[in-house]
């Protein structure tokens, strides 16, 4: 099987048999006679990757120790490893009425950021997979745990929706079920769920929604939506290089399950000003070329 690196480079992937019947990723990269191959290095954030994380816009008041400002602190759903401390509160130019909606969404994106730190850094570290997959694993680990910072100063900047146990077993619920015991399938699924995820950032982005008003949230969301059209790519690359079969069954049931539910949270869709039934429209129709 021949595929092509997410970024471009053209791979040959072989699947090798190793003790205990598990296959290894070995890449061999496609090279003209006297290039000689060489690893890529491992996945070192670079200085502005890390100076962006306290940089998308000024606080514009005095963080006082609070206990919705503690709360906002605390994991939406799974404890990852980003380094939540020290975090400065985003400044958001919207209406009440907008802050509001947006802050009942934010739990579900943050879970889903959590979930995704969590599973990356843990594939990260599997021994099977060749150095270059390993770097890419820990590259996208990091820009989860990028979003989950970005995503807490927001919730730091708007207002305390209040506490919803039910809706946080529910989400935690999703993640947990849509984690496969075979790598392949669960990178199926992530592939299915962050272009999902990049759907909704689509429409939360979209001039007609009332996020859109402010500049910087609409950078913020414009650059989490880039990563994770890449993190789509990425997942989807490996996925098939794992010879799983009928990933677009596996697309269509991670986008159905995420549909119903969105759909406890259709009230706040609707108050940002995105249709959540032409969203759920949106997402039900999984693109062929998610895994060609
Ligand atoms: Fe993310
Ligand atoms: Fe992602």
């Amino acid at each position: 099987m021949e595929t092509r690196r997410p970024g471009g480079t053209a791979t040959t992937p072989l699947l090798r048999g190793v003790a205990g019947g598990r296959a290894a990723i070995v890449s061999a990269r496609r090279r003209s006679i006297g290039h000689s191959h060489r690893t890529q290095p491992a996945f070192v954030p670079t200085k502005l990757e890390r100076k962006i994380v306290n940089g998308i816009a000024p606080p514009a008041m005095g963080v006082a120790a609070s206990p919705s400002f503690e709360r906002a602190l605390q994991p939406a759903c799974f404890a990852s490893r980003a380094d939540l401390r020290g975090l400065l509160p985003l400044e958001v130019r919207l209406r009440t009425v907008h802050a509001e909606g947006l802050a009942r969404l934010l739990p579900l994106l943050l879970c889903g950021e959590e979930s995704a730190a969590l599973a990356f850094a843990q594939f990260a570290e599997l021994a099977r997979l060749d150095g270059d997959a390993r770097a890419q694993l820990r590259r996208m680990r990091f820009e989860e745990e990028r979003h989950e910072v970005w995503l807490t100063r927001l919730r730091l900047g708007l207002p305390a929706p209040w506490p919803d146990t039910g809706l946080r077993r529910t989400v935690r619920h999703f993640f947990l079920a849509i984690r496969e015991p075979e790598l392949g399938a669960h990178l199926g699924r992530i592939a299915a769920l962050d272009s999902a995820v990049c759907v909704i950032l689509g429409a939360l982005r979209n001039p007609r929604c009332a996020l859109a008003a402010d500049v910087d949230l609409r950078q913020l969301v414009t650059r989490i939506q880039f990563e994770e059209a890449g993190h789509a790519r990425t997942a989807s690359f490996y996925a098939r290089v794992f010879g799983v079969r009928d990933l677009r069954r596996l697309a269509i049931d991670t986008r159905e399950r995420l549909v119903r539910l969105l759909a406890l949270r259709a009230g706040a869709f609707d108050q940002v000003g995105v249709c959540p039934d032409s969203l759920s429209r949106r997402l039900l129709q999984v693109s062929r070329r998610l895994f060609a």
